[in-house]
């Protein structure tokens, strides 16, 4: 009797040893593109993470090698090293999460989808030595136009006989960001206690706030609502502007990158309850990828919600922005049947 109870909170206390384990076990994160505007930000922020324990950086830049070095110097739980040239498959080896913001931005007057025909070529060969050297990590697409980039590295993974749907994101992080930033502005709500989804895309009208699922609670005029749904989702042309022909955003970029890549590592550590919107391969809409909110866990994304109950309004936008949603989908399908 006494032996079996002992038994039994043996196995508890080693049940309870493996769960903290797994919740401390360290992660090898790669960003690729680190040398870039977005990349040296999101690189610093995944060094200092603690749940990072080794950290490549890899550009065709060739200084790379030097912003890990810069990086390693940082006080935290993590080795940096930089890559370039042809050290890819070195860069890759063994990451369980690789964040790709390589690629060139926008310029005033240019749409994400200007930036299809350079950005696509990039991000097959990245994806490529993804496949190649670290076939069960999570890959997280920055690169713009995100709504074909990421059907793009579906096909290489497909083609590498590699693909696992639970594990490649579309970072749409940036507009869950402004979402919350524009909306506790606008009603001088905390910011950290203001939560808004946002579903469909990453580029313009894909972009769907639902505001009628704000937290907390708000109401605007049709007014209101009309202008913080434009800018939320035109919150990228704002930055473009701003900077005047210097490029896009990259500090809100690789913050919220780091987020996103920080929320992806604790649901493969094991935590409960970690849902992020981010753009996937979904069956709840006619397109084949879309964003929406997803519960992460060990193996990657665990479920796809439904965007759940949302205005007239809102169904409209989506109604309305759908044949897009899709057709650049099927660009990015199409160039990969052609390029691979
Ligand atoms: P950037 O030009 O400052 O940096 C891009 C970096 O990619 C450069 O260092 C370049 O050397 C590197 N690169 C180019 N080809 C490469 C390759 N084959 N392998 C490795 N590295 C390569 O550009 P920035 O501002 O950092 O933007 C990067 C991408 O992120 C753009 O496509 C931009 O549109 C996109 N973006 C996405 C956002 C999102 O919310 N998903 C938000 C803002 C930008």
């Amino acid at each position: 009797m006494f032996s079996t109870a002992r038994n039994v909170a043996c196995r508890a206390a080693t049940r309870s040893l493996a769960s903290v384990q797994q919740q401390q076990r360290g992660f090898k994160c790669a960003v690729l593109g680190a040398a870039g505007g977005i990349g040296q930000p999101l690189s610093l922020l995944l060094k200092i993470n603690p749940r990072v324990t080794a950290l490549s950086c890899y550009d065709v830049a060739p200084f790379t090698p030097g912003v890990g070095v810069d990086l390693d110097h940082c006080t935290s739980n993590s080795d940096c090293v930089g890559y370039t040239g042809d050290n890819l498959k070195t860069a890759l080896t063994g990451c369980d999460v690789v964040v790709i913001p390589a690629g060139v931005p926008r310029k005033p007057g240019m749409t994400r989808d200007d930036l299809f025909n350079i950005n696509a070529g990039i991000v097959k060969n990245l994806v490529t030595g993804c496949a190649d050297a670290c076939p069960d990590a999570c890959i997280l697409i920055i690169s713009n136009p995100v709504n074909s980039t990421v059907p793009i590295a579906r096909e290489v993974l497909k083609a590498k006989g590699v693909y696992d749907p639970k594990k490649l994101m579309g970072v749409t992080t940036l507009d869950v960001c402004r979402a919350r930033s524009f909306v506790a502005k606008a009603k001088g709500h905390d910011v950290n206690k203001v939560n808004v989804p946002v579903v469909g895309g990453h580029a313009g009208t894909t972009i769907v706030p639902l505001l009628s699922q704000a937290e907390p609670k708000v109401t605007f005029t049709d007014a209101e609502r009309d202008a913080l749904t434009h800018r939320i989702a035109f919150g990228g042309d704002e930055v473009v502007k701003a900077k005047d022909g210097a490029g896009s955003a990259t500090l809100s970029m690789g913050y919220t990158g780091a987020h996103f890549a920080d929320r992806v590592m604790a649901g493969l550590a094991g935590e409960s309850g970690v849902v992020e919107c981010m753009f996937v391969e979904s069956s709840i809409s006619e397109a084949p990828f879309f964003a929406s909110r997803c519960t992460l866990g060990k193996g990657g994304v665990e479920t796809v919600h439904d965007v759940g109950a949302i205005s007239d309004y809102e169904k409209k936008l989506i109604a309305d922005m759908m044949p897009d949603l899709v057709a650049q989908a099927e660009k990015g399908i199409k160039w990969a049947k052609e390029n691979i």
